[in-house]
């Protein structure tokens, strides 16, 4: 049996305590739902800046009753320390999701983005040891390889950051990396490369390439591509993730903590490429679905050119298996968009 499959199997016979932070946004609210529905019980926190009560709504929806009375929800701020360590309390596991994501919103607002996504995360942390939590997964990301020419990406070779976004992931990672060994502290960093699947969401200006797009073609509108279409991304599908998630916070090997892993597939896709995936997955589930008008523009500042994972670290020191490639993930996300873009 895989290993996620044993440690789900696990955690279902002996349930146990998670806190889940930016459990309103896309990733939290599906590791919510993957929680809830293999019986755990689960804090989540949240201050709706970019997450959303839609999403906690659908979650309740999708499990049981006694399983929604599991979870307990803490709307406010990780800026706040108190509220922090309110939050892990008597918890064993964290998955510690919140952060403002997005290049474009780091270089017009680096301040904001440095107080959520390295003071927030240092409070994180402080809570969580001071809790003596027994393991702090962390959302880190692709970004902290930066100008790094190498493919695909090996985690222990990384470049200069390109953006204030990515400087703020290179530094939570040295914060865990420093806690470990001044404290002992046990974390696992989760380098999510492009992540995508169901309640990623498709509005505002930092919306992701993938909803944005889907959004964009049911609706008629002109898609921009940045660049010239070859640049290229490791698209990831949300359920890869979940695994990877409980497989950090469950490990029983010690070789595998106080380490970052590669999130992904070790697969490239062009831009596009994706877009005619996107555009071909929407006409065959929406007859009648015009023709979408695909214009090249400028490359955008702080992106990277090309993006790919090796992902044997994680398979050989935690035993992930992807369930998905990026086909399997886009027919998944389809029927999703399609069904919640029509309400
Ligand atoms: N989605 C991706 O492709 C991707 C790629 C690399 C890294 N990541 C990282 O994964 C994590 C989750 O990303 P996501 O795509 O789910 O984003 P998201 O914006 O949907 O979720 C982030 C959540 O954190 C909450 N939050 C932000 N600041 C907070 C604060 N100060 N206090 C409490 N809550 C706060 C937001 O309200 C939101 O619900 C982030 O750390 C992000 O940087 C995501």
């Amino acid at each position: 049996m895989p290993v996620y499959e044993q440690q789900l199997e696990k955690l279902n016979k002996t349930p146990k305590t998670w806190l889940i932070t930016g459990v309103a946004g896309f990733i939290g609210s599906n590791l919510l739902e993957t929680l809830l529905a293999n019986n755990q019980k689960v804090v989540g926190l949240d201050n709706f800046s970019t997450g959303h009560q839609h999403n906690l709504d659908q979650v309740k929806e999708l499990v049981s009753d006694s399983q929604w009375n599991a979870f307990n929800f803490i709307k406010g701020d990780m800026r706040d320390l108190k509220t922090c360590e309110n939050a892990c309390s008597g918890v064993d596991y964290i998955l510690h999701q919140a952060a403002l994501g997005s290049v474009p919103r780091s270089i017009e607002d680096p301040i904001t983005t440095n107080e959520n996504n390295i003071s927030g995360f240092l409070n994180m942390l402080v809570a969580a040891k001071n809790a003596d939590v027994s393991r702090f997964v962390y959302a880190a990301s692709s970004s902290t390889y930066g100008d790094h020419p190498d493919l695909p990406k090996v985690e222990d070779k990384i470049g200069n950051p390109l953006s204030p976004y990515a400087v703020t992931k290179v530094v939570n990672e040295l914060y865990a990396d420093v806690f470990a060994r001044t404290y002992g502290f046990k974390s696992i960093g989760l380098r999510y490369f492009n992540i995508f699947g169901q309640r990623q969401d498709p509005d505002g200006a930092y919306a992701a390439v993938i909803p944005k797009w889907v959004a964009s073609i049911l609706e008629n509108e002109t898609v921009y591509i940045n660049g010239d279409g070859e640049t290229s991304r490791d698209f990831c599908y949300i359920k890869n993730v979940m695994q990877m998630n409980i497989l950090a916070a469950t490990s029983q090997n010690d070789d595998a903590t106080n380490q970052v892993y590669n999130v992904a597939l070790n697969h490239r896709t062009t831009l596009t490429e994706l877009f005619h995936f996107i555009q071909d997955k929407l006409k065959s589930r929406v007859p009648g679905l015009k023709e979408t008008e695909l214009v090249y523009r400028d490359f955008r500042a702080g992106d990277v050119r090309h993006s790919q994972a090796d992902i044997s670290k994680a398979q050989s020191l935690l035993g992930y298996e992807p369930s998905h490639v990026i086909d399997e993930g886009l027919e998944e996300a389809m029927d999703w968009y399609v069904n919640d873009l029509k309400k």
